[in-house]
């Protein structure tokens, strides 16, 4: 029996192939390569000392899942694949919908042909409505403000459907919320193409020298220092909940939606003195305007990935920090050589 793992090239994917292949599991890799390299699954199988196959192919490419899913006996599903830029998902909406919807429909019809009846869905924290209060639980309201967390929505609700209407589905939906931080080898790590979108990536290449300074966007939020507060998880950590995750599966039909986080929050500013300290290095920063969109705080409460999963986050601020350093360092411009 295998996993199939769409995506498993990219940040999240990757470190959970490392999980899964130390645990024993056997994983099958589709990866169009849109935002990563295949140099990542060289890298885990080096980690690991294991070999998987690997796919150059398209998550929405029906027949292909099908018949790869069919060759390599998959039994479960683990859904990463999916573009993932807010801001730029606001600019070409239409590829965000085209892509994140249709992959899910159409992996979930391949899954229907084989007789696959376990999916583990990355979802995020961005489904929950911004008037919450925190920390987030997975009763709280939901609602987005940008395309990409539309189709988290939406395939969220398309997989609960789906869950209802084949009696035998299990669908899990985890909810991550900042993911950060590398493998402790500092061989696979997050390598954003462009300009980064998110803090840490954005911290660690200030660092390293290939941005100039970090901008704040706003000291002016209702926080502790005025910056805003979120949920930062280890990747290792959140790798480790997709292991509990593919467990969980097992023990029950239909769907079930589940946070990923530590249920602390930081704020910008701490993150940027925190990782400071842990490496000492300079990150220059300058404080400019909010970012549309943003809010003051956001952090989980993790309780029920506990209760379930039994699972908890478990590297510190420190780990984070260390570990994002000792990849950037190592590859200052990621995969490429
Ligand atoms: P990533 O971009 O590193 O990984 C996504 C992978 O999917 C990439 O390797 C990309 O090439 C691949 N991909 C995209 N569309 C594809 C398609 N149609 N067919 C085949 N492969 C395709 O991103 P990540 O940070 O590893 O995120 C993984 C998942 O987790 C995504 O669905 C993302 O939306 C979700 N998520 C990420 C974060 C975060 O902050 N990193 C937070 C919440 C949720
Ligand atoms: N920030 C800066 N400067 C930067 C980048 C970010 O000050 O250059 C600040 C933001 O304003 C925010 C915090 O750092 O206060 C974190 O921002 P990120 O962009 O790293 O993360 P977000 O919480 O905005 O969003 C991330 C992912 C979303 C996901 C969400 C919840 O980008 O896709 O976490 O999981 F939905």
């Amino acid at each position: 029996m295998s996993i199939l793992i769409t995506g498993g090239a990219g940040y999240i994917g990757s470190h959970t192939d490392l999980c899964l292949l130390n645990e024993g599991y056997d994983i099958v890799v589709v990866d169009n390569y849109d935002n990563s390299s295949p140099e990542a699954l060289r890298r885990v199988m080096e980690l690991t000392g294991k070999t998987f196959p690997y796919y150059e192919a398209d998550a929405c490419d029906e027949e292909k899942l099908a018949e790869i899913m069919k060759k390599h006996g998959v039994d479960s599903v683990i859904h990463f694949a999916g573009l993932k830029a807010v801001g730029e998902s606001v600019r070409i909406p239409l590829r965000y919908y085209e892509n994140n919807l249709l992959s899910t429909i159409r992996l979930l019809k391949a899954m229907e042909t084989v007789g696959v009846k376990k999916m583990i869905f990355s979802s995020s924290a961005t489904v929950y409505s911004a008037d919450n209060q925190v920390p987030l639980t997975e009763t709280g309201k939901l609602g987005c403000t940008n395309p990409y967390g539309w189709t988290k929505y939406m395939n969220e609700q398309i997989l609960r459907d789906a869950a209802v209407a084949d009696k035998e589905l299990t669908v899990v939906l985890l909810r991550y919320f900042n993911p950060v931080g590398a493998h402790e080898s500092g061989r696979i790590g997050e390598d954003p193409s462009g300009i980064p979108n998110n803090l840490m990536p954005y911290i660690s290449q200030t660092a390293v020298g290939r941005r100039d300074h970090l901008t704040v966007y706003g000291n002016d939020y209702n926080t502790h220092d005025g910056t805003g507060v979120r949920d930062y998880i280890h990747v290792m950590d959140l790798a480790r909940g997709h292991v509990a995750a593919v467990r969980y599966a097992d023990t029950f039909k239909g769907s079930d939606a589940i946070n990923l986080g530590t249920g602390v929050g930081y704020s910008v500013l701490d993150m940027v003195h925190a990782f400071e300290e842990a490496n000492h290095i300079k990150v220059p920063y300058v404080i400019g305007a909010r970012r549309p969109g943003d809010i003051d705080t956001v952090y989980s409460n993790p309780a029920k990935a506990k209760e379930k999963l039994g699972w908890q986050a478990e590297k510190t601020l420190v780990d984070m920090c260390r570990d994002q350093w000792n990849w950037q360092s190592h590859n200052p411009n990621g995969y490429a050589k």
